[in-house]
């Protein structure tokens, strides 16, 4: 009974410890998931443009450039020393260079430009998250 007693305690101080670990962890670089969520609202925005037909090219282009020098902090705040996670991050940059340079107009211009965006999005996060 008192061996079983201890070893429940020892587990529970484990489970607490652990937890408080990874809370620390989190607290301490809040950025990954913040640079995230940055991207994660400026697409947003502009699928709720496309969604409602309200394509303003300067709100466009303000939310595309957002992007763009978001998208270059995401190899330095990670932190992750691989070659193809920069490569990725490295290829979303690209995509949105470009989209930026197109200066889109209309809501199928900026659904054009958006669509090679969000696969960057996707095949980093099929492989990373
Ligand atoms: C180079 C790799 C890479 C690219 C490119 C990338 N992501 Fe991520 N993303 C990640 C990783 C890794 C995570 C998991 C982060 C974590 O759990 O701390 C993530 C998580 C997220 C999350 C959840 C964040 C959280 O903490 O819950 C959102 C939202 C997100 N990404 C949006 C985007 C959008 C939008 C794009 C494209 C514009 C994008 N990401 C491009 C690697 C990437």
């Amino acid at each position: 009974m008192r061996v079983a007693l201890m070893i429940l305690l020892g587990l529970v101080i484990g489970i607490i410890g652990t937890v408080n670990v990874m809370n620390v962890l989190s607290e301490r670089n809040p950025m990954p998931s913040a640079v995230m969520h940055t991207l994660g609202y400026h697409v947003g925005e502009l699928k709720g443009a496309i969604k409602a037909n309200q394509c303003d090219a300067a709100n466009i282009q303000h939310h595309l450039a957002r992007l763009e020098s978001t998208a270059s902090d995401i190899t330095p705040v990670f932190g992750m020393d691989v070659k193809d996670f920069a490569d990725h991050a490295s290829q979303l940059q690209d995509h949105l260079h470009q989209a930026v340079a197109a200066a889109p107009t209309t809501c199928a211009a900026l659904a054009t430009v958006l669509k090679p965006v969000g696969e960057s999005c996707k095949s980093c996060h099929d492989k990373y998250r």
